[in-house]
């Protein structure tokens, strides 16, 4: 591949900061690198490759000669700067939800449906980090026995609500044990030690019940699979976990699969390690799985209120796999 000219957006931001490790490790080949991020990020540098680069403040021009943009600076921020990128050139990988299910925008997890990126026109867009981490899984049981219907539960770590959130979370841990009152300013209520059912904390409920967290799994995981058949049911949840988000996935197939040739599909699936040895107390966990690239799958069973349905226990690093990891892989596709 040619050295590109690259630019990060959101760069001072957990995900663009996971960005700038991923395009350093994978060795993605860079020309020239541009760190963006808002006014309020004017006058700092950070280190890429050893290298202090100063973060500009993200405009309109910022595009001009630059190939690949990684986005993750906010919907509003993609809604608004990512056409004027595209309209320069360059080819926009957005992590925000701002593009995720305009029919003009491939929505794409390489593991899962890498030839959609062939037919962007300037956005590609990143999957929602519980969407990427469950489709990775269950990819190769849909294209093996098709599946039939999804109910996920979610159990989602704080750092997916940004740098703000895990601060929030540290504050609130350290009152709490010293006797003083939680202070929720991020978050609707307290989230230490609590369990919250509504992502994004900042978002409403819609009219049917769900969060738009919710309905991005559902809607999210039909467009990657290509296939709209698949009936999705999710409930997403906040707990009190740094990183690394955990899922419990039930699913109902056409043909019946056993926990055993599940297991022995997961197992060869792209990016799916499969950690599933009860004796020994092995199963996926959020503290294992960060700082990986991978799909941690465990607890695979039968359903025993189902004859064709199984269920299992997903883990990945939200901000890797998640979200950083998934758009430089996606950028290693162009
Ligand atoms: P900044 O650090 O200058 O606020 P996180 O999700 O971890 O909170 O990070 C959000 C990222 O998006 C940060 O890099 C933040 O920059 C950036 N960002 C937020 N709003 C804007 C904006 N209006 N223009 C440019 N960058 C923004």
């Amino acid at each position: 591949m040619t050295p590109k000219s690259v630019a990060v957006a959101g760069a001072t931001g957990l995900v663009g900061r996971q960005m700038l490790e991923m395009l350093d490790e994978r060795n993605y080949p860079i020309k020239n690198l541009k760190l963006l991020a808002s006014a309020r990020s004017k006058g700092r540098t950070l280190t890429f490759k050893g290298e202090e680069l100063p973060v500009e403040v993200l405009a309109e021009d910022s595009f001009k000669g630059v190939e690949v943009a990684l986005f993750s600076a906010g919907g509003g921020t993609s809604k608004k700067f990512a056409p004027c990128a595209a309209k320069d050139g360059c080819v926009v990988v957005d992590n925000s939800s701002a593009w995720r299910m305009d029919p003009e925008v491939p929505l794409v997890v390489p593991e899962v449906n890498p030839d959609d990126v062939k037919w962007h026109k300037g956005i590609i867009a990143n999957p929602n980090c519980s969407t990427i981490q469950m489709v990775v899984a269950l990819k190769p049981l849909h294209d093996a026995a098709r599946l039939e219907r999804v109910v996920v539960s979610t159990y989602q770590a704080v750092s997916g609500a940004g740098k703000d959130a895990v601060e929030e979370l540290k504050a609130q841990t350290r009152d709490i044990l010293d006797g003083k009152p939680a202070q929720p300013k991020v978050f609707p209520h307290q989230i230490a030690f609590n369990c919250i059912p509504q992502i994004p904390q900042s978002a409403a409920f819609i009219e049917n019940g769900y969060s738009t967290e919710e309905m991005k799994m559902i809607n999210e995981t039909k467009k990657i699979m290509g296939d709209d058949r698949i009936r999705v049911t999710a409930t997403t949840v906040r707990v009190p976990v740094f990183n690394g988000h955990s899922e419990s996935v039930n699913i109902e197939t056409e043909k019946k699969l056993t926990a055993a040739q599940a297991r022995e599909l997961l197992a060869r699936a792209p990016g799916v390690v499969v950690q599933d040895d009860l004796e020994a107390q092995q199963y996926p966990l959020a503290t294992v799985a960060t700082g990986r690239g991978e799909t941690f799958v465990g607890r695979i069973r039968e359903d025993l209120s189902h004859p064709r349905g199984l269920c299992f226990w997903v883990v990945s690093d939200n901000l890797l796999k998640g979200a950083a990891l998934n758009a430089v892989q996606i950028a290693e596709l162009l």
